[in-house]
């Protein structure tokens, strides 16, 4: 490859030495180009490797060269496995073949998602990241047959939180390989972005995501859509003015000041068209209050704000789409810290519905401050209301990582919701909204609820969720527990250990789906 490099360098022949080299390592690390390109499993009865359309004109243009090093380089290539080969192509150093199971694999029932769309992500993803770790300065991606699934897969392999590193890496940008599908990718790169931000907001240490800054990171992104998009930093005076005692009860426990972001977003030409309101938990920080947490995993809990990333980066993701759809996204941001104002376990605060609430443990307080967010909700009158929280640890006892929890009030909603989890491959599935539940939250000594579940630990995501039913009038509304699909070890192989941003893309999709009108 050295002498590639050197020898294509003819442009500075005449000029210094010292020249001639830096050109010429300039040279070479553009020449470090990457290629992912895909082949499904072999079909009985044929001999011919079955290549994508862009891997099979790779072949042609290499004779037939890709086809052969590939077939004495072991046994077929299994989905979601990748084998690099270096030096077929003078354009294309390292070429990653990527296996993508069986062709025209469809909707999968059992699994409640497109195992066609998901082997793509999978599979680019397992490319696009053996290439990283080559460095190479450029990486070009086969669109499989799928573009937009290529791209996501692609973006969101590539993504690693190194901001606060003195040695940061340079991942490099992954561009569609070939012409077609161009739409496809450049949609599948927003979508793969949105979640991108998610998971950095997310995984961002407490002490650079405050409140504050949450808010100004959204509205800087947002501020290349100003001619259709409004953002308000509602302050703690405003959140007084609006009654927002549970909210306010929670925030004052930090010396932080609290924020209420409200973004519209209007890309329906009609703009009294009524809107999507999505709501996100935005505990920046959560210790548990005077209840306090264990040490052990603590840190995990900058997190807590996943609902707001993952809403406002919905929105974000709209307008760059473009979608014609009015959205408006709120997020109530705060520390739940153990100051000397904090709620104390026996408390009881009054929420903006009037209703009074006994806070039995401090570390129940997503739902406070999403009871006053679903309140103010209401008064945009959704066409929909999805609010998203981390809000309970029994949330992920339940499903653990493979699906966010649903609770929900509307089939209309619900058929939404799955089939846009099932085009993402990043699920939902459906818990239970049973007065059974309701009861256990809305017995209590002092109050009309409890923040507490009667029989605490048993069906701890249902219960949140009916005590957040109580905060509720609108027709169609959605709660998504996304505590279990809050981070990722290795289950979702094209998401790197870490925050996850889910479920980003499904409010994505949600959103479109509902802009088309379907
Ligand atoms: C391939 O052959 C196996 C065994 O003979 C059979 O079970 C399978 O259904 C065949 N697959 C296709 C796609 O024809
Ligand atoms: C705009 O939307 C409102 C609310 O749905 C509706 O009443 C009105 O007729 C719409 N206007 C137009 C021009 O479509
Ligand atoms: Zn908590």
């Amino acid at each position: 490859m050295y002498s590639i490099a050197v020898s294509a360098c003819t442009q500075c022949f005449w000029r210094p030495l010292v020249d001639r080299c830096n050109i010429a390592a300039k040279r070479l690390k553009e020449l470090f180009t990457g290629l992912v390109l895909g082949v499904y499993e072999k079909e009985n009865g044929s001999d011919a490797t079955p290549f994508t359309q862009a891997a099979a004109s790779f072949d042609r243009s290499v004779s037939g060269k890709l086809g052969e090093t590939l077939s004495i380089s072991g046994p077929p290539l299994k989905k979601g496995k990748c084998r690099i080969f270096y030096g077929l192509h003078q354009d294309f150093p390292s070429v990653a073949v990527v296996g993508l199971g069986g062709k025209g694999a469809g909707l999968c029932g059992s699994e409640n998602w497109e195992s066609g769309r998901e082997n793509v992500r999978a599979a680019v993803a397992a490319g696009c990241r053996q290439l990283q770790e080559l460095e190479v300065a450029h990486l070009e991606v086969d669109p499989c047959g799928d573009g937009q699934s290529a791209a996501e897969g692609a973006t969101l392999s590539l993504f690693e939180y190194d901001e606060l590193k003195s040695k940061r890496k340079t991942p490099p940008v992954p561009r569609l390989h070939g012409s077609g599908d161009a739409e496809a990718w450049q949609k599948g790169v927003l979508y793969g972005e949105g979640q991108n931000l998610a998971r950095r907001l997310m995984e961002a240490p407490a002490n650079h995501v405050t409140p504050t800054v949450f808010a100004d990171t959204i509205e800087q992104k947002l501020a290349a859509f100003s001619d259709r998009v409004t953002v308000h930093k509602r302050p703690q005076s405003w959140m007084e003015s609006e009654q927002m005692g549970a909210f306010l009860s929670v925030s004052k426990g930090s010396e932080e000041p609290p924020v209420f972001l409200e973004v519209h977003y209007t890309g329906n030409p009609n703009s009294s068209q009524a809107p999507l309101v999505l709501v996100g938990k935005g505990i920046t920080f959560d210790s548990g209050g005077i209840s306090l947490k264990p040490a052990s995993g603590m840190d995990a809990m900058r997190a807590d704000m996943g609902g707001a990333a993952t809403v406002c980066s919905a929105v974000i993701t709209a307008a760059a789409l473009g979608l014609p759809i009015n959205i408006v996204g709120l997020a109530p941001l705060c520390e739940n810290m153990p100051g000397g104002k904090a709620n104390k376990p026996g408390d009881v605060v009054r929420a903006k519905n009037g209703k009074t609430i006994q806070v039995d443990n401090t570390d129940a307080e997503g739902r406070l401050i999403l009871a006053d967010a679903l309140c103010y909700a209401h008064s945009f009158k959704p066409r929909a209301l999805v609010n998203a929280a981390t809000l309970t640890g029994a949330m992920d006892v339940a499903l653990g990582s493979a699906a966010t929890g649903v609770f929900t009030n509307s089939d209309w909603l619900w058929d939404e919701l799955h089939k846009a989890s099932v085009a993402t491959g990043d699920r939902v599935w459906r818990m239970p909204l049973f007065q059974h539940y309701t009861k256990q939250v809305t017995e209590s000594a002092l109050a009309d609820l409890n923040n507490v579940g009667k029989y605490s630990r048993s069906g701890g995501a249902c219960t949140a969720a009916a005590f957040l039913k109580e905060f509720v009038t609108a027709e169609h509304w959605a709660h998504l527990d996304i505590a279990g699909v809050m981070s990722n070890k290795d289950e979702v192989p094209y998401l790197r250990k870490g925050m996850s941003g889910r479920p980003t893309r499904t409010l994505v999709e949600l959103a479109a789906a509902l802009a088309a009108g379907l």
